[in-house]
């Protein structure tokens, strides 16, 4: 039986840190609001908000260096790439073929991802089928976003803009069939496309264009159509319903219990969100990871960066059970449980 390990991880955030007093200069906001509603302190921007190098596909290439150094491989041993982002540097292509040429990685596939915040924990159930049938040996899966160049700063967007940070998390996916290595023991996936509209960024969508409008017509494009929208009150409402179920679901289907867990690692949302689950599974302290405190919410990167300081900080050991799951727009919502 193959088996999907871990071999290697690693993180990458632009220097810049950008805290609650900062955003404070900017908008009507506080530090004291930002911290109750959402438990964030400070999250990672990049310096300049049009800068053209540190883009999506460049802090995916810096964790993915890490990531190749921990697993000990090559660009050139990468099989795939599957790279999940909601912010990719162009309209089209997607991020992945950056991430290849970048990294010097052979012509191999890269398969862009677009499920928002559940976008890693779809890339790793993929990644895991792509392994579990014997197509491909090293995967390179990726979470990475570019968020502070597409929010607004005004006291419009307030509810929206204090929660986004910049970031990336990389994971070689490796296929393995000795005793002592990881696997991925289950997956789900699911969603719920009448909830589009809840949260989202419309423009430039195909759907909001009409036939004397050009998609480049800065002129007839409003903020909400070029702004993330999000109906915060009621996709906080359905995270805490589909979160506990996705959870057990992967449980149930890898015949383990949440006592079996040795880490559950949330999608960073909204700590109030993570505190809320972890209550209602009654888990303690040491088996929950957050650093929503310190990162914002970075939608599809923010499990692997989550991943990859709880391994360094040595809170996952080998062999530990781990869960990881998320919900966001889409509806999007699943879980990835593995043995590290
Ligand atoms: O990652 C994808 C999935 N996303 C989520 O899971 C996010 C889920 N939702 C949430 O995390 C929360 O709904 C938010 C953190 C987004 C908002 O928290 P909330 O407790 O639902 O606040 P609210 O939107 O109901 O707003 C409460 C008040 C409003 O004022 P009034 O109408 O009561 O006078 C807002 O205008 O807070 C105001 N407000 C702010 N005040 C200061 C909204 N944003 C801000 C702000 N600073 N940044």
């Amino acid at each position: 039986m193959i088996k999907s390990t871990i071999k290697g991880i690693g993180h990458y955030v632009p220097e810049n840190v950008v805290t609650n007093d900062d955003l404070s200069k900017l908008m009507t906001t506080n530090d004291e609001w930002i911290t109750e509603r959402t438990g964030i302190k400070e999250r990672h921007h990049r310096k300049n908000r049009n800068d053209s190098e540190e883009t999506t596909a460049f802090l995916a290439f810096k964790a993915s260096e890490k990531a190749l150094k921990m697993a000990n491989l090559t660009a050139k041993d990468i099989d795939y790439i599957i790279f999940a982002t909601l912010s990719p540097d162009y309209y089209f292509p997607g991020s992945g073929v950056l991430l290849q040429e970048m990294l010097g990685c052979d012509t191999i596939g890269a398969l862009d991802v677009r499920n928002q915040c559940s976008g890693f924990v779809y890339a790793m159930s993929v990644a895991n089928a792509f392994i579990k049938s014997k197509m491909y040996k090293n995967i390179l899966v990726v979470g990475a976003e570019v968020h502070s160049f597409g929010l607004d700063f005004s006291d419009a967007g307030r509810g929206v803009s204090v929660i986004f940070g910049d970031g990336a998390g990389a994971v070689i996916l490796s296929a393995s069939d000795k005793e002592e290595d990881g696997d991925i023991l289950s997956v789900n996936m699911h969603s719920e496309g009448k909830y589009a509209d809840e949260l989202c960024t419309k423009f430039p969508g195909s759907k909001f264009g009409w036939s004397d409008r050009m998609r480049l017509e800065p002129e007839s494009v409003t903020d909400a159509e070029i702004y993330p929208v999000m109906n915060g009150n009621f996709v906080f409402k359905h995270a805490v319903t589909r979160f506990p179920e996705t959870m057990n679901e992967a449980l149930e289907s890898a015949g383990k219990t949440i006592d079996d867990l040795d880490m559950f690692i949330p999608h960073q949302a909204n700590l109030r969100i993570a505190q809320f689950v972890q209550k209602k599974f009654n888990l303690p302290d040491e088996k929950v990871f957050n650093n929503i405190q310190k990162f914002g919410n970075t939608t599809a990167a923010s499990i692997p960066i989550a991943l990859s300081e709880a391994i360094e900080q040595g809170r996952i050991k080998k062999n530990d059970l781990v869960l990881l799951s998320a919900f966001g727009s889409g509806f999007t919502w699943g879980s990835v449980l593995f043995q590290y």
